[in-house]
């Protein structure tokens, strides 16, 4: 990893997007230049657009030449679970019976500190040669996990978010925390954390299942107190997970209604996995903004649905798209494409090729309220970029020959693309590999 020093001319193919495609029609929605280049001065994007225009700008930049590559905002995963790196490819089970003899008894190690920075070393080294640059995550529900994954982002000078779980019942010993010590352990860590460097703090009571009453209560003063600071949790991923919610919390309409009541709901919630909703919760959806997050590795990996994208957005909705490790099956945004594409396709759904690479990027970024920082590659933001190589391996090589337009390479990469196709990395524009 190198500090950038001075400013770097990047040259290659460049693709961006300032809307949702719908297809490769929508030219409004998306810019492709062939013989592109990004200026990249102070850890920013300075200017981006045709070669000749930019290179007359920068006379004294280092230059570095990725083509015939291309160029794209780096990948934003919006749900990720960084104490479950371990986890990730466990046998048998589905939602409950996963989280308990698998996942629980794994997040307790990451009391240790130690244990905590050896995994964050390796969860970052992950996501960046994922082609990803900015992640939501789950922390465990120990301070320790939260120190070590925003201490590992700072040395990295990467744009990540993230926080400790609450979770005071259901949840094994060594694995709960109170009312008061995830309420203080929170506050603590937002003020220590959030907008240090790149960094935001993410209010994550785990779900309805692991938080009492109490406890919820305490996440919605915390969402008070601190209204610029993300909020996270998970929403209808298996049908088990709902009875059980509402034998837990009897009074609440349905499970929304238990974040609802507890007014965690604003346009900075993200909601992992909301398949299975009632009409009602889509209208709250609809009304608060709050953000459903599509995770589709994790939904096929533990058989817990079919996500309703199109359903969603035809309410005025705003989904995000994530991996969901440790029970999604990737860290690559470009294999969450691919299994995206399927869990629509059984859905009678398409996802465009542009409109999936929108998603990863200024989707996403636009989810999180981020897309003057991230997911774009205009001048101003910050110079998180990949270079993606759609010849990376010998069957997508072969493919490539029959490939006559940017919509099929994109395609190739969606579909056969994992961290082999990912041919470089910047954060803050200093190369990761
Ligand atoms: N619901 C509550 N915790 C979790 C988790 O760690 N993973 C998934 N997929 N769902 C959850
Ligand atoms: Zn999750």
């Amino acid at each position: 990893m190198t500090q950038s020093t001075g400013k770097t001319l990047l040259r290659g193919r460049i693709l961006d997007f300032s809307q949702a495609p719908q297809d490769e029609t929508d030219t409004e929605a998306y810019r492709y230049i062939e013989d592109g280049a990004i200026l990249i001065s102070q850890g920013q994007i300075e200017a981006s657009g045709a070669y000749s225009t930019v290179a007359a700008q920068a006379q004294e930049a280092e230059v570095i030449d990725h083509r015939p590559h291309l160029l794209m905002p780096g990948f934003i995963d919006t749900h990720i679970h960084f104490p479950q790196v371990q986890v990730v490819a466990s046998w048998g089970s589905q939602l409950l019976d996963w989280l308990n003899n698998y996942t629980f008894p794994e997040e307790t190690r990451f009391a240790d500190p130690a244990h905590s920075s050896e995994m964050a070393g390796h969860f970052y080294d992950l996501l960046t040669s994922h082609g990803t640059t900015t992640a939501v995550a789950y922390c465990s529900v120990h301070s320790a996990s939260a120190e070590a994954y925003f201490e590992e982002a700072q040395r990295r000078n990467m744009c990540m978010i993230g926080g400790k779980v609450m979770m005071d019942r259901n949840a094994p010993d060594g694995l709960r925390d109170t009312p008061q010590s995830g309420y203080d352990d929170s506050k603590a860590l937002i003020e220590k954390w959030h907008g240090t460097g790149r960094a935001h703090y993410a209010i994550t009571p785990r779900f309805a299942i692991t938080s009492t009453p109490e406890q919820m209560e305490m996440a919605g003063a915390l969402v008070a107190e601190h209204p610029d600071c993300f909020v996270q949790t998970h929403l209808s991923e298996n049908h088990d997970e709902i009875a059980f919610t509402r034998e837990l919390y009897p009074d609440a309409p349905d499970y929304l209604g238990v974040y609802e009541k507890y007014d965690l709901l604003t346009p900075k919630m993200l909601l992992g996995h909301s398949i299975h909703l009632q009409p009602r919760e889509i209208e709250v959806l609809a009304e608060t903004q709050a953000k459903p997050v599509f995770c589709p590795t994790s939904n096929l990996f533990l058989g817990s649905g079919l996500f309703d994208d199109a359903g969603l957005r035809e309410r005025g909705i705003t989904n995000a798209i994530a991996t969901d490790i440790g029970a999604g099956t990737s860290y690559s945004m470009l294999q969450t494409l691919n299994e995206g594409y399927k869990v629509l396709q059984l859905q009678n759904q398409k996802l465009h090729p542009l409109r999936a690479f929108d998603w990863i990027t200024r989707g996403n970024a636009e989810a999180l309220g981020m897309v003057d920082k991230i997911g774009t590659l205009a001048a101003g933001t910050d110079a998180d970029i990949v270079v993606l190589n759609a010849h990376a391996t010998p069957a997508m090589d072969l493919r490539m020959k029959r490939a006559e337009s940017l919509s099929e390479e994109l395609f190739i990469l969606q579909i056969l693309g994992d961290d082999r196709a990912i041919d470089a990395v910047y954060v803050a524009g200093a190369a990761q590999k």
